[in-house]
């Protein structure tokens, strides 16, 4: 990742970098790094990981070499405290940053899908100190080789639609998309973000299943509002939905 400097056009985002051959997660490492003073914008990178880890704990498999496993740090202003938008707002960014991809989709809460096919997963993670340190976490497929077998039907890399650059050509790409996006976010909020979200994602005006842990239910995704939950149009009712794993329902 020795170029990703020379390519770099954003002020903040990636000017301090890290590269680690194998750590144990990018996230533990920049959370790490923003404790000890580190720069807002701060970016960690890996070959590979041996405890990458995904929502809901489970676990996001790393090899090496094949693979972006990336976390950038924030530091925000302890006024600006709304924050339950950002996996969104994160998405949106590495959407537009990736470019047209045909079939590229957004699938909420922060999946990034080619098709029906998994590309990429964010896992962002804060702490409250003097101000909020916030870590976003984001791995993207770009090999096939990479992909682990387990999940090989349900994933997709991005040689598998021509992409082929370098990882510091793709990150630099994705962290001026990145930075533009969460300055004005964390600025303003979710609103000025919405209809570009909404136009993204694969879901909204489709019915879909909704899992939420404890219960599961159907409904058509109508909107999101302003706390970036997912609004459901169920045959009962109005659900708003925080946390779960929704798919199309088929
Ligand atoms: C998900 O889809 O569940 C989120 C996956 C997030 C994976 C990335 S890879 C870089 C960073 N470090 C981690 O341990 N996880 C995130």
């Amino acid at each position: 990742m020795d170029d990703l400097t020379q390519h770099l056009s954003t002020r903040a985002f990636g000017r301090a970098h890290e590269h680690h051959v194998s750590l144990g997660s990018t996230n533990d490492r920049a959370a790490a790094w923003l404790r000890e003073g580190g720069p807002h914008g701060l970016v960690v990178t890996a070959d590979t990981q041996t405890a990458g880890r995904g929502r809901k704990g489970r676990v996001w498999s790393s090899p090496p070499g094949h693979n972006l496993y990336v976390s950038l740090g924030l530091r925000v202003g302890s006024a600006r405290r709304d924050l339950s938008a950002l996996g969104l707002v994160v998405g949106l960014g590495i959407y537009e940053g990736l470019g047209p991809i045909e079939g590229l989709g957004l699938k909420w809460p922060n999946d990034l899908l080619i098709g029906e096919r998994k590309l990429a997963g964010i896992l962002c993670e804060s702490r409250w100190a003097e101000d909020v340190e916030v870590v976003v976490g984001f791995g993207i497929n770009l090999r096939r080789d990479g992909i682990d077998p387990a999940v090989a039907g349900r994933a997709v890399a991005l040689e598998e639609v021509g992409v082929s650059e370098g990882r510091g050509v793709i990150l630099a790409a994705l962290l001026a998309a990145l930075e533009r996006r969460l300055d004005v976010f964390l600025m303003t909020g979710f609103e000025e973000h919405r209809d570009a979200y909404l136009a993204a994602n694969v879901q909204i005006g489709h019915r879909v299943r909704v899992d939420a842990g404890t219960e599961t239910f159907e409904g058509v995704a109508e909107a999101i509002d302003d706390a970036g939950a997912l609004v459901v149009e169920t045959d009962i009712g109005t659900r708003v939905v925080h946390a779960a794993d929704v798919t199309r329902a088929r």
